[in-house]
């Protein structure tokens, strides 16, 4: 608990001190009509043209998340330690129970999410 409460104290001093070296690049793939099929590869897309001049982290993680809730955790991510500033990575559709209220969260500098969209079997 200390330490979650220590993180998000540096976390908003960060923000409030440093706003210009946060990034959060819109993710541009995949869409609210994109459509996984399990087990298929799946290129996740973001726009890294407003990239700021230096990015604080530059190690993207990327996490599932299902009906605004993150799937399997960070312990589990679709993709670990690409570059952020690449603007894409290419992932494989886990096993999951398909929905249509999936998301895709790019977690680096700072997080930002997709549009829901399908996963089907
Ligand atoms: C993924 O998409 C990006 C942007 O369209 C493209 O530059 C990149 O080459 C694609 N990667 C693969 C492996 O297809």
């Amino acid at each position: 608990m200390f330490s979650k409460v220590a993180i998000l104290s540096v976390f908003v001093s960060l923000v409030a001190g440093a706003a210009l070296d946060v990034w959060a690049p819109p993710i541009t793939s995949p869409t609210a009509a994109s459509v996984w099929p399990i087990g298929s590869t799946q290129n996740v897309t973001w726009d890294t043209s407003n990239k700021p001049a230096q990015v604080t982290n530059p190690n993207g993680l990327l996490v599932l998340s299902k009906d605004g809730l993150l799937d399997d955790g960070r312990s589990n991510p679709l993709a670990a330690n690409f570059p952020l500033t690449q603007g894409w990575v290419l992932v494989t559709v886990p096993e999951v129970t398909p929905g249509n209220d999936y998301a895709v969260v790019l977690i680096g500098d700072s997080g930002n999410d997709s549009p829901q969209f399908s996963i089907i079997a």
